[in-house]
């Protein structure tokens, strides 16, 4: 099998998701202590839904998901480059550490680093983005601690559980990822 895709001291990797990996997934699909941060969760996923979704994305050509493994290649969780437009070389990252050992731990910034570098170094991309809900403090902390660039306050963007949501974007360039690569830890390959 494949090595997961990682940096010298990292804790985590990176390697595709694949359909075994549904299993894992239902684990935490359903729990709103890690879903909830998530827009367009209407209700329960059952396991044919999710699966559904899964070939679906790994079908497409706008998005790249990835597994996030610890050392001994245990699931921790899923990282994903999504709505990527390639005449403009840009994609949207999204990250879930689902099972809860692999959260509070340091391990969902080094996934996010090791995310760019997939996104940046594999693909090519230009520039990647996230948003997440304006009262996710814990992804607005790692956003600005990994230097991401903050691009706005979206009012009202997302539309969930009844209620409108403000959302925060961030960006990041490929020349601000090559600045950041060593501040970051991490190596050019
Ligand atoms: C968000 C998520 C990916 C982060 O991964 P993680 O492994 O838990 O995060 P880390 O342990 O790497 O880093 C957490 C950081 O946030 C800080 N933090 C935690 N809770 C916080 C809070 N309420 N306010 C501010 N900072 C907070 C921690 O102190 C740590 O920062 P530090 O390293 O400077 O001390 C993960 O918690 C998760 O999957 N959450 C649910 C889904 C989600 O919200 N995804 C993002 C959608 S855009």
């Amino acid at each position: 099998m494949m090595e997961p895709f990682t940096f010298p001291g990292f804790d985590v990797g990176l390697r595709p998701l694949t359909s075994g990996d549904l299993d894992a997934i239902m684990e935490w699909i359903n729990d709103p202590e890690v879903t909830r941060n998530f827009a367009g969760m209407a209700g329960e996923i059952t396991r044919e839904q999710e699966a559904a979704f899964l070939e679906a994305t790994f079908a497409s050509d706008t998005d790249r998901l990835f597994a996030v493994v610890d050392r001994d290649g245990g699931y921790l969780g899923n990282a994903g480059i999504h709505k990527i437009y390639w005449p403009a070389k840009n994609g949207r990252l999204g990250l879930v550490m689902g099972a809860a050992r692999g959260r509070g731990r340091g391990l969902g910034q080094q996934a996010l680093k090791l995310l760019c570098a997939r996104a940046f170094l594999e693909l090519g991309l230009h520039k990647v983005w996230l948003v997440h809900y304006a009262t996710n403090a814990r992804m607005a902390h790692i956003a600005t601690k990994l230097c991401f660039v903050p691009e706005g306050h979206l009012r009202d963007e997302y539309f969930h559980a009844g209620a409108y949501h403000d959302m925060v974007r961030y960006g990041l360039l490929e020349q601000d990822f090559e600045a950041l690569a060593p501040v970051w830890g991490t190596i050019r390959t």
